[in-house]
């Protein structure tokens, strides 16, 4: 069941949690004053208030919440209703001690902290529907209702005995015989063969810790056990308010590589929410990097999310100022938290929701960040940059019904690939740097305004003119045809060092490469050669010379085109660069681990060839203003985002309308503030005058 989020406007507020001031009503008076004059039309209620709801087992209190829907419904506002399973109560951690998480050693821990219960434990399991199915029957059709918040951040894994039993069923499923297990984990190597499915067990420091299938097919397990407590969490609210949608928060891009989250397969699991959400906290005004180059990977990881459904998504939390958890929580510039809230909004996220509204007066988040702080006023810089993206948002309203230009690049993205590799033991670990790979193959696009998608294996490729599928050392052979088929159909194709290595079950491909892939790039790969940081070669192409560090791969010609070499080493003069041409496409192969100035040309010369130089109505001078677009049949909108202290200057082909300041604009030169953001709309009836200099995205 699937059912759409309809929004007739952005939704802008955040979690709330009134559970801590229930004895203060006066505090929650004042709240709803303030959330007012701030233009707050959403709260998250519930998150982790399972305490304050069933304060005994089976006594229930709902009063407190009941009072807050209705503050809510007085003011015209959104409830997202969180299940409280995030945190337990004392309580049931006491008399049901399986409900505890067990490590990787078998210690279960004490009751404490939170997220951290057991994904299989039935007891828990129960709690939760019982706790859900009461949210459910109670505020299931109060008109504030939204949708539904399920859990909080759901993370970590469990190793207890049940979930032990669980890991071997997996197995047993997914293996059918010892035989085909053994075969798979190639289990003979250091005796270790499987004579009864009883000897299955998770990865850990006592036991096994470098056998490479069963540590992949752990975390898999993991991504699965978390999709089924899932879904036990939702069935009582599937049946109960089947209309209401369901999103849980995801998690992504924290310093300092801001990497994507590692634990769990949000391909996967995207499949089973109604809408993707997800939490997001760069930390602006870092010291080891621009405010471009984190708002580049801040991109990165909107596009990423959007691109779990290719859908608009939500941003379920940010900080209106500075958190307490990054190594240094540094406030935001002026202008800052305008600018990465429209960040957000320009790649396709429907909302600017917060963690939290009001302060925690004590315990472990007291000091993060809130639209309310301390102060309690109305006054702070928090709260008056909260109420100008506020505003904003009021202003946008008709965007709402607009998507992210549709993109023609994409890029691979696989968690299998991304696990494999980084358990390789293979390569060196500290250069593997899968994620940083990718950010740097999607720069050169961010900073040229040409959108991006990320795909998964399985996504179709047809949509697209140019895919990028970095350092694929895992892939299945079902892929390797996918992309044969997609160049020889027309598409472009750019590959790089240390593809094709193992197949699905994390076995080496025998013979070289699959032969699809083989016939793809049209080169016999030979071995890849791991170089020590202070090592380099070159990259010889068109009579220039680039740098090369890391990896180089080593490879022979078969029907591909050599476009560049290496320039030392025993390899000096073997192909390091190929392209080959098949059917109506053409698939790249970069050897070697090049600096960015070999991708700038590479990807700009692709972009001409191929044709994604994006005509805008706008011109800008500097890579780190930002230009993206949101548009339907009737309207395009331009997000032109300044992410530099510096100001700068744009060039408009007007007319267009400017969003943020309510007033024409016709042609010109027009400034953006150091992070600064200006919004123009352009009607189809005007752009039509420009229709030939546009990318026709609807026909
Ligand atoms: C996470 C959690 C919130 C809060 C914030 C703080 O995103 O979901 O409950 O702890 O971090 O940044
Ligand atoms: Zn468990």
């Amino acid at each position: 069941m699937v059912n759409k989020l309809q929004l007739s406007h952005f939704l802008h507020g955040g979690d709330y949690n009134p559970d801590q001031w229930i004895d203060s009503p006066k505090v929650i008076d004042r709240d709803f004053e303030l959330f007012k004059e701030a233009k707050i039309n959403t709260v998250s209620l519930g998150i982790f208030a399972w305490s304050k709801l069933e304060p005994e087992e089976g006594v229930f209190n709902f009063e407190w919440l009941d009072n807050i829907f209705d503050r809510v419904e007085q003011q015209g506002g959104h409830v997202i209703l969180a299940t409280p399973s995030g945190a337990k109560p004392r309580w049931l951690a006491e008399k049901y001690p399986e409900v505890l998480r067990v490590n990787e050693n078998g210690e279960r821990n004490i009751f404490g902290e939170r997220h951290n219960h057991c994904y299989t434990s039935p007891v828990y399991r129960e709690k939760v529907q019982e706790i859900n199915t009461k949210l459910a029957e109670r505020y299931g059709k109060r008109k504030s209702l939204l949708m539904w918040h399920i859990s909080n951040e759901y993370g970590g894994q469990c190793f207890c005995d049940l979930c032990q039993q669980e890991f071997r069923n997996w197995i047993k499923n997914k293996y059918q015989t010892l035989d085909n297990l053994n075969q798979s984990y190639w289990s003979s190597f250091w005796s270790h063969s499987y004579t009864s499915w009883d000897q299955v067990h998770s990865p850990s420091p006592l036991g096994d810790s470098t056998f490479l299938g069963l540590n992949l097919d752990w975390k898999r397990f993991v991504t699965e056990r978390t999709i089924d407590f899932f879904k036990s969490e939702i069935k009582p609210l599937r049946e109960l308010t089947p209309e209401i949608p369901i999103t849980t928060n995801f998690m992504g891009g924290n310093p300092p590589d801001s990497h994507v989250f590692y634990d769990l397969d949000y391909q996967e699991f995207a499949k089973y929410v109604d809408v993707v959400s997800w939490d997001s906290y760069p930390n602006w005004s870092n010291d080891y990097e621009s405010t471009a180059e984190l708002a580049m990977k801040t991109a990165l990881m909107n596009d990423m999310m959007r691109s779990l459904k290719h859908d608009n998504y939500l941003i379920m939390e940010s900080t209106p100022s500075q958190v307490n958890w990054h190594p240094f929580n540094r406030s935001k510039r002026p202008g800052m938290h305008e600018m990465g809230s429209l960040q957000q909004i320009a790649h396709g996220a429907n909302s600017a929701l917060y963690f939290q509204l009001h302060q925690s007066r004590g315990a472990s988040e007291m000091y993060h960040g809130a639209v309310i702080t301390h102060a309690m006023s109305d006054n702070t810089r928090a709260f008056n940059d909260v109420k100008t993206v506020g505003g904003d948002l009021q202003k946008l309203q008709e965007a709402i019904q607009t998507k992210h230009q549709a993109a023609k690049v994409a890029i691979v993205f696989d968690y299998d690939n991304m696990w494999a590799l980084d358990d390789s033991r293979n390569y060196a670990d500290s250069t593997k740097k899968y994620w940083r790979t990718i950010q740097q193959h999607y720069k050169y696009f961010w900073e040229h305004d040409i959108p991006v998608e990320f795909v998964s294996v399985t996504d179709d490729l047809t949509p697209y003119e140019l895919i990028i599928d970095p350092m694929h050392f895992m892939m299945d052979p079902a892929f390797a045809d996918k992309l044969h088929n997609y160049v020889e159909h027309g598409g472009h194709i750019v590959g790089t060092y240390i593809t094709g290595m193992v197949n699905k079950q994390f076995l080496a491909y025998l013979h070289g490469w699959p032969q699809a892939l083989h016939d793809t790039y049209g080169i016999e790969f030979i071995e890849t050669d791991t170089l020590y940081p202070k090592q380099n070669n070159e990259l010889i192409c068109h009579n220039k010379m680039y740098q090369v560090s890391d990896y180089c791969d080593l490879f022979k010609i078969d029907t591909a085109t050599e476009l560049g070499t290496y320039g030392k080493d025993f390899y000096a003069g073997s192909p390091a660069l190929t392209v080959n041409s098949l059917g109506r496409g053409q698939a790249f192969y970069i050897g070697c681990r090049t600096d960015s100035a070999f991708l700038n040309d590479f990807y700009e010369q692709l972009s001409i060839q191929i044709g994604l130089t994006n005509h805008k109505p706008i011109k800008k001078i500097s890579p780190k203003v930002s230009i993206q677009v949101r548009q339907n049949k009737k309207t395009d909108y331009y997000f032109v985002i300044n992410f530099s202290h510096v100001e700068s200057e744009i060039t408009i082909n007007g007319p267009v309308y400017d969003v943020l300041s309510s007033q024409m604009i016709e042609s010109g030169n027009q400034k953006v503030a150091p992070y600064g953001v200006n919004i123009y709309s352009l009607d189809l009836k005007l752009k039509c005058n420009t229709c030939s200099t546009r990318p026709v995205l609807y026909s």
